[in-house]
């Protein structure tokens, strides 16, 4: 059996997809591939991201609206500079850039979502598993300190 990268797809709610590939999104996704709506891109903490890498995500995509259209104005702009730099600090854990992945999709571009995954996921695939990141190191003997 051949490994499947685990992807966390953080989509912006106003997002509009083709109604056909919000329904795939929706209904149809394959297993590795878990989905997060969120307000804007620009809710999307990098604290997020490393939640999703400290739970087992291989590759993170970030989903938001054409540059022009962000419902917040800048909000998907300002998003991807946040997240562009936090994409350095990924790297200092020792995690490919290549692993985190922007798409600015629109109603238009049917099929665009699942090229998007598709590429990721062979990018994912190329350089193997993510390095599992340890939340909390345990105490000497296994004791907690409160
Ligand atoms: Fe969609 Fe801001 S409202 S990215």
């Amino acid at each position: 059996m051949s490994w499947a990268p685990r992807i966390v797809v953080f989509q912006c709610q106003y997002c509009l997809y083709s109604e056909v590939d919000q329904h795939w999104m929706d209904t149809q996704l394959p297993q590795n591939v878990k989905l997060i709506k969120v307000p804007c891109t620009a809710r999307i903490s990098p604290l997020f991201v490393l939640n999703a890498v400290q739970g087992g995500a291989d590759g993170i995509l970030i989903s938001g609206c054409k540059p022009e259209k962000c419902h917040f104005k800048e909000g998907n702009l300002g998003a991807r500079r946040q997240l562009d730099e936090f994409r350095h600090f990924l790297s200092y854990l020792g995690m490919e850039q290549n692993r985190l992945r922007f798409a600015w999709i629109d109603h238009d571009e049917l099929g665009r979502i699942q090229r998007e995954l598709a590429d990721l996921e062979e990018q994912v695939r190329a350089v193997g598993p993510a390095r599992r990141l340890v939340t909390r190191a345990p105490a000497a003997g296994g004791a907690t300190h409160e």
